[in-house]
This record gives structure tokens, C-alpha cells and sequence, in this order.
């Protein structure tokens, strides 16, 4: 038997719970061995759970517990998520998170510890909810150098796109029904404003450049500035408006990413994916384009993932599965104004439109509308910068 150690009793939390009760004898089956949950840790009361006795407000109770081989950390947050994933892994137990934050914040140093310990820190629900992406990276695609990355990579936003545009709701509404289904983060500004997908970005750049690429460094820009008017024109010219984490690799490792609504042409397999669900389009030099799809967010989606590493870290009890992602260069990253993009422009300053020699779309009271060709970003900037609102095109 191994036991194992839930900390946060929220919606993945819970949901965790609900699949290692419901099939045991199938998971055990997987894992070579009975997984039994011995302490769930949170610091609100269950009193009326069938399985009150579970329930501690004490990590030590966890921590010196030598019988506790895996903990489930499903908190979310910094702290004390790091403060106790760290003495875990120090304590020779695996750790299993959904935590992208924590991932995206301490994962170079979380990863080397259970390395030095030869214990596991797996991650795979920490990016796009329930769909397998952190495992093929690691290991199905590692014969290629990835190239691109492009993802629907926040449930929350997508969902709000999808109820806004296509089923005419409110952002308000919309945002609500994300929050009452368990998508959105404590704070939604995490989702709308684009931080969440930013930190996907990132963990799925530090695996696919095999080092730590900062959140911090990415460009991010949310969805509250997309509008109808937008969504209409794009429309006309054959695109939908998505919220895309893209980084693109060069042949030196040199990482441009950047986090923002783009319009995506309707021939695109990204522009498809709907509601709730998120989808990552990678490339590889040897394999080419391979698309991962699935629910991005949610309770059993999530800890579906969360499960499986659960799983993996029982069948590896001592044994580090190798990841590559050690500290960053210093000069990972591309300059943000050398990427070049095509973009979507709505502007009321008319001379803009020959200026960046841009091809018309159509007009709307005083604004005209129009797409330019594919220029550098610092090029369009000195001609448009606070003279439009505009949107890039995903090429
Ligand atoms: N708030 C996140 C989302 C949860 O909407 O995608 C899953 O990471």
C-alpha cells in the first residue's frame, strides 16, 4: 500500500478524491500497488465528509509521516505551496501539483531537488487542465527540437470568448458561469487578464528549450479590450479571435513568446477549439505540426492528469524520472520588437492605413478598419503606436 496525501480540498482537490475512490482496484492495478489517501490537509471544516477523520489543518501531521510517499499538492498559490512541496521533496516524498504558478515561479529548483532525492515533481495538470502535453514533451517528442508553440492554453477565457461571441452573453455572465463550473482562478484577473496562460506559456517553453524561461519576460496582454466590432470584422476576412501563449525557438535556443488575443484564420485547427477547451499546436523539426485537445480546466478533467502522475510517481517511488529544464540563460529570450507579425487595425487617424500600407476591411462610423502585411513589431509600433487599437494575426 502507499499512501498518499491531498493537500487542498477545493474543486481539483476534491476531484482527485472522487477518482482514486471511485476505481481503486483499476488504479491499483496501474500503479502496481493499492494507493490509499491517508491525510487530505485544508484548513476549512469537513465535518460532514464520510471520511472526516482525513482531515488535518497540520502539514507536519504530513510531512513526519514517513509512511506518506506521495503528496498531492492541489492549493494553488506561491505560499505555502512552495514552502511545502519543498519540505516534501527534501523529505524523499514525490510531489504531484496542478500549481502552474508554483511551476512557472520555482520549478527549476523544485525540479533539482527531487532530482538530489530521487523522488519525482510531476506537473502534466498544470497546463491545459486534463489533455497529455507536459509527458509528451518530456518523452514522445524528444527526438525533436521544438520549433513553435502555439496554445489555447486558459479555459476561462476561452469559455468567455466562446459565450460572448458565438451565444451572445455578457463578459460578466459569461465570467460568472467560468467561476460557478470551477474554471476561473480565486482571482480572475489571473485568467482575463492573461497571467495564467502567460505561466503555461512559459513551463511549455522551459520543456521545450530544456531551461528556465520567466514568466516574467513574456509579454502578456489579456481579453478585456476585445470587442463585438472586432470579432466582426475578423469574421468578414475569414478569422476568430482567440487568446493565444505562443513561443516561437530559433536555431540558437533563443525564445519570442508572447501572450495576447490573435486573430486566427478559420483554416487553423486552433480556431475551432471552444468553450472550455484548450488545444496546443507544436512543432517539431522531425515531426512537424502535432496538435494536443482537450478540457482545459475543471474538476475531474484536471485531476485526471493529476491522478496519472499520482500513478507514475507509485510505479517510480525512488526513482527520478529525468527532466530537462536547468537555470536560465541569461539571454533566452528574444527581443519582443524584432518579432514580426501581421496585424488587424481599427483606427479613426485615416492617414494610419497608408502609412503602414495597409489593405482596408471596411469602415465603421468614424473608424476605418484594415490588416497590414507582416512587419516587425517595433516598425508597426513607431508608426501606430496610441493612434489604433489592434489585434496580431496568428500567421
Ligand atoms: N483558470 C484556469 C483556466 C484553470 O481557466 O484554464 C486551469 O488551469
Amino acid at each position: 500500500m502507499i499512501n498518499i496525501a491531498i493537500l487542498g480540498f477545493g474543486t481539483v482537490g476534491s476531484g482527485v478524491y472522487e477518482i482514486l475512490k471511485k476505481s481503486p482496484d483499476a488504479i491499483a492495478k496501474k500503479a502496481g500497488d493499492v494507493l490509499n489517501i491517508k491525510y487530505i490537509l485544508d484548513i476549512r471544516d469537513f465535518d460532514d465528509h464520510p471520511e472526516r477523520e482525513l482531515f488535518t489543518k497540520d502539514y507536519n501531521d504530513i510531512l513526519n509521516d514517513e509512511s506518506v510517499k506521495i503528496v498531492v499538492e492541489v492549493m494553488g498559490g506561491l505560499n505555502p505551496a512552495y514552502d511545502f512541496t519543498k519540505s516534501a521533496l527534501l523529505a524523499g516524498k514525490t510531489v504531484v501539483t496542478s500549481n502552474k504558478e508554483l511551476v512557472a515561479t520555482h520549478g527549476t529548483e523544485l525540479i533539482e531537488i527531487a532530482k538530489e532525492k530521487s523522488v519525482n515533481y510531476f506537473f502534466e495538470a498544470s497546463v491545459g487542465g486534463g489533455i497529455p502535453i507536459i509527458r509528451p514533451l518530456n518523452q514522445c517528442l524528444a527526438a525533436n527540437e521544438i520549433q513553435e508553440i502555439n496554445g489555447i492554453l486558459n479555459g476561462t477565457t476561452n469559455y468567455i470568448l466562446t459565450k460572448m461571441f458565438s451565444e451572445g452573453s455578457t463578459f460578466e455572465d459569461a465570467l460568472s458561469e467560468a467561476q460557478a463550473l470551477g474554471y476561473a482562478e480565486r482571482n480572475p484577473s489571473a485568467d482575463v487578464d492573461g497571467h495564467d496562460a502567460c505561466r503555461k506559456t512559459a513551463i511549455l517553453s522551459s520543456l521545450a528549450t530544456g531551461k528556465f524561461v520567466d514568466y516574467n519576460n513574456i509579454p502578456t496582454e489579456g481579453i478585456r479590450n476585445i470587442s463585438t466590432t472586432d470579432v466582426l470584422f475578423a469574421d468578414k476576412i475569414g478569422y476568430v479571435i482567440k487568446l493565444i501563449g505562443a513561443a516561437n525557438i530559433d536555431a540558437n535556443g533563443k525564445v519570442s513568446a508572447l501572450v495576447a488575443p490573435r486573430l486566427v484564420s478559420k483554416e487553423n485547427q486552433l480556431s475551432d477549439v471552444n468553450s472550455v477547451f484548450n488545444a496546443i499546436l507544436l512543432k517539431g523539426d522531425s515531426l512537424g505540426d502535432v496538435m494536443f485537445y482537450g478540457r482545459g480546466a475543471g474538476k475531474l478533467p484536471t485531476a485526471s492528469a493529476v491522478v496519472a502522475d499520482v500513478i507514475d510517481g507509485a510505479k517510480h517511488l525512488n526513482v527520478n524520472k529525468w527532466v530537462i529544464w536547468s537555470a536560465a540563460d541569461s539571454d533566452i529570450m528574444a527581443n519582443p520588437e524584432d518579432a514580426t507579425y501581421k496585424y488587424f487595425v481599427r483606427t479613426q487617424d485615416k492617414s494610419l492605413k497608408d502609412a503602414l500600407s495597409g489593405k482596408e476591411i471596411g469602415s465603421l462610423g468614424d473608424e476605418v478598419v484594415f490588416t497590414t502585411e507582416e512587419m516587425k513589431e517595433k516598425d508597426f509600433l513607431l508608426v501606430a503606436k496610441d493612434k489604433c487599437s489592434f489585434i496580431r494575426i496568428l500567421a
